[in-house]
């Protein structure tokens, strides 16, 4: 599988559950925009089984390097970003929930998600995109999500990219986040606005806006539900001192981010 292959696999897994992506990015192509992926973030569990290091496995295989890291004390959540050596495919940020810094109970229904993983998908090539490897009851994903909604989110759609990023930098009808905000908005997309719609700005390197995650209906154990899956990014970086664009991320806008997939 070539990296191609698999990033290709899993816009293909993302748009199944969030169709407002694709339309979305079909519209700035409408206006003769050529739409470049700035990153994709996936999520995980810190279990001894899982964590950033078994989700980034894949992409270290393939030439994938490992840059920062970032912390989210409020979220309890640790996350590392990985880059292409030559940055033509889209950097990867894998984040982790610090399961033992949460209660007993949420500790315990985790685990018991994750006992359900069996040894071979742990390391098959395409895991970041094999969506749900457990059974979930809605029980237990109302339980998990009341403390932490990345729990919840996580027992709920599994491994699969959680939001796809377009590059403002290289929009043609479009040079601020802003304005990509005022025309989704017209479009009649939801944005995220926990923290201002813009989040960051030119001084911190980075400026970033989401849609709201789509509502869909979600199959549990015990019926039907609907809730909120992913969403749509869009991210302008500006250049350091040195002239050279700045790849990384900025957490406390990062923090924010998270929050597009909390129940509305
Ligand atoms: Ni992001």
């Amino acid at each position: 599988m070539t990296i191609e292959q698999l990033l290709d696999e899993m816009w293909q897994d993302y748009v199944k559950i969030s169709p407002a992506s694709q339309q979305i990015y079909d519209l700035f192509e409408a206006e003769g925009n050529k739409v470049v992926n700035d990153h994709i973030a996936l999520r995980t569990f810190r279990h001894p089984r899982l964590g950033i290091s078994q989700l980034a496995k894949a992409f270290v295989d393939m030439g994938y390097v490992e840059k920062d890291e970032y912390h989210f004390e409020q979220k309890k959540l640790y996350a590392k970003h990985f880059e292409w050596p030559d940055n033509s495919q889209p950097k990867i940020f894998i984040s982790e929930l610090k399961i033992e810094e949460f209660s007993e109970g949420l500790q315990s229904l985790v685990n018991g998600l994750v006992e359900q993983i069996d040894e071979t998908t742990l390391s098959v090539p395409n895991f970041s995109c094999i969506g749900r490897p457990w059974k979930v009851s809605h029980q237990v994903y109302s339980e998990l999500i009341n403390e932490s909604e990345y729990a919840g989110w996580l027992s709920a759609f599994g491994f699969r990219p959680n939001h796809f990023t377009v590059s403002v930098n290289h929009l043609k009808s479009f040079s601020e986040v802003s304005d990509v905000n005022v025309f989704l908005k017209e479009k009649g997309f939801q944005l995220n606005s926990s923290g201002g719609e813009v989040k960051g700005s030119p001084e911190q390197l980075l400026e970033q806006s989401s849609t709201l995650a789509q509502q869909v209906e979600t199959s549990f154990e015990d019926g039907s539900h609907t809730v909120a899956s992913c969403y749509y990014e869009f991210a302008k970086r500006h250049s350091l001192p040195s002239g050279e664009l700045y790849h990384g991320f900025v957490a406390a806008s990062a923090d924010k981010i998270f929050e597009s997939t909390d129940r509305q």
